[in-house]
């Protein structure tokens, strides 16, 4: 079966094109996660939160967008192909509400971080937060694009 006889090329292409662009932001994410710091030593110095901040608006923006057209335009059209494809594609739907979840608690913690007490434990729990999202977002749109390799 070609992708051309499930779902519309440009559709497929659209989809694709969001992979490649959520790829570069989550190596955004991560070097704004690696630059985040508080300094406790010196001058009780917080460094990189704007700049992790601008990450998180932009995929507070882009996720549910990504998520909500990946649904519609493959993988419902995907799911009616074959029972295993339809086991499948409600697999990666599954996975979408447990990768927004995960950005859900990162967000939750990484914008309560400017009035936070204890600024040295908050910066560490962002750090692991903001790596478990983007370990196991990349993780997903890997297994999607070798699963869905003919229709994507
Ligand atoms: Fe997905
Ligand atoms: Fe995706």
């Amino acid at each position: 079966m070609t992708q051309q006889q499930v779902l519309p090329a440009d559709e497929a292409e659209m989809v694709h094109e969001e992979h490649v662009e959520l790829r570069a932001n989550l190596e955004e994410l991560d070097r704004a996660l690696s630059r985040l710091r508080f300094d406790s030593e010196t001058h009780g110095e917080l460094r990189g939160a704007s700049e992790l901040g601008t990450m998180v608006r932009r995929f507070q923006a882009f996720l549910p967008l990504h998520f909500q057209h990946e649904e519609k335009s493959v993988l419902d059209s995907v799911s009616a192909v074959s029972s295993e494809l339809m086991e499948l594609t409600a697999q990666f739907k599954r996975e979408h509400q447990y990768l927004s979840y995960l950005f859900e608690a990162f967000t939750e913690a990484a914008s309560n971080l400017v009035g936070a007490d204890d600024l040295t434990s908050e910066v560490a729990r962002i750090k692991l937060l903001g790596e478990a999202f983007t370990e196991q977002f990349r993780r997903h749109m890997s297994v999607e694009e070798t699963e869905l390799a003919g229709f994507l």
